[in-house]
């Protein structure tokens, strides 16, 4: 287990978080849908869950009702969302756009309240677009769990990446609770695609709100310089080695090259300035945890190696996603009545 170094800078002021106080209760779309208070009640309940007797753990959601609808592909956030609710006992319906109505060109909204007729209380969605988990809490008046939308925000995968970096800093005991200076000291890196990343605009929002710096790293068209301004405590530096010099916790992100749209990057160099190897990881950054959403390309933006060593954190991030999503499910269907109740509001 590594522990934090001495910052080599000093820590950003802690984030007051612009906190949304119009969601229908329960509904994660951004991590700032979530108070400090929100962020600790979900980290907690993740250990209570995830230590719970399993008979017991699947009465608690016993045959309510959790749609999935899921417009772009998924393995970890899918398959999670959806053991997680069913671990809590509760029905689940997967619908996928390649196999559903919504090929025949069925709307969000009416897919929405088609699932809302069919008794679904809360509903897991991942979008192309950003912005349409909105849209689908707005005509279904449903709680709504945002599985990545578009370029904006995956709020569920920048939560288990916070319980996976405590985990790995401080101890498990230690990753139940949080304020605003639990990650001041600590400098998270995340390199690579910035610009189509989700995970790093989640992270970023939620991570200074605890302390922590963040230092995005990639070259330009990845990264415009415009990324630093998401907000406090956020900066760019590319110089990679640099970079890891002063991280303790070491983010890498895939090159999404299905929204490059036409955009030319030049691999070879991109490799040989971001890749993480082995030997960059052992020279620069040799304690530091190195977490990736997934999926991982091997050999592009890091090595087989890297993957698979011991400061991999990799899989660890992929079982905490069970336990969070246990956890978002739970109070997504805990609000249930007031949740239904707005429904019902909406549609008088
Ligand atoms: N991290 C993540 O969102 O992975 P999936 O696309 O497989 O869900």
């Amino acid at each position: 287990m590594s522990k934090p170094k001495a910052a080599t800078t000093t820590s950003p002021k802690p984030q007051t978080a612009n906190i949304s106080t119009n969601r229908i209760p329960g509904s994660v779309i951004s991590v700032n849908d979530l108070s400090m208070e929100d962020l600790n009640s979900v980290l907690q309940m993740a250990a209570v869950l995830e230590n719970e007797d399993p008979l017991v753990r699947s009465k608690r959601l016993a045959k309510r009702r959790v749609a999935l609808l899921f417009y772009e592909s998924s393995t970890r956030t899918r398959t999670s969302f959806e053991l997680a609710a069913k671990s809590l006992g509760a029905d689940t319906a997967l619908i996928s756009s390649q196999s559903s109505s919504i090929e025949k060109g069925e709307s969000l909204k009416d897919t929405g309240i088609t699932l809302r007729s069919l008794g679904a209380e809360c509903i897991i969605m991942r979008h192309l677009s950003s912005g349409a988990p909105y849209l689908l809490e707005q005509s279904t008046g449903l709680p709504i769990l945002n599985g990545g939308d578009g370029m904006h925000e995956h709020p569920s995968q920048a939560l288990l990446d916070l319980r996976t970096m405590l985990t790995r800093l401080f101890g498990a005991a230690k990753a139940t609770r949080v304020n605003e200076k639990t990650l001041a000291g600590v400098t998270v890196s995340i390199v690579g695609d910035i610009f189509h990343s989700r995970v790093a605009r989640s992270n970023a929002l939620l991570l200074p709100r605890l302390g922590a710096r963040v230092v995005f790293c990639g070259p330009a068209p990845l990264l415009p310089d415009m990324a630093a301004e998401i907000g406090p405590g956020v900066e760019i530096d590319r110089d990679f080695d640099r970079v890891l010099d002063r991280s303790q916790v070491v983010m890498m992100l895939r090159i999404q090259a299905e929204r490059l749209a036409g955009m030319r990057l030049d691999l070879d160099e991109y490799k040989t300035r971001y890749q993480l190897t082995e030997e960059r990881q052992a020279a620069h950054a040799p304690k530091a945890p190195m977490l990736h959403p997934g999926p991982i390309i091997r050999g592009l933006e890091l090595t087989a190696g890297v993957a698979d060593n011991r400061q991999s954190a990799i899989a660890e991030q992929v079982r905490h996603g069970v336990a969070i999503r246990m956890a978002l499910v739970l109070r997504a269907l805990g609000a249930g009545k007031t949740a239904k109740k707005a429904a019902k509001g909406k549609r008088a």
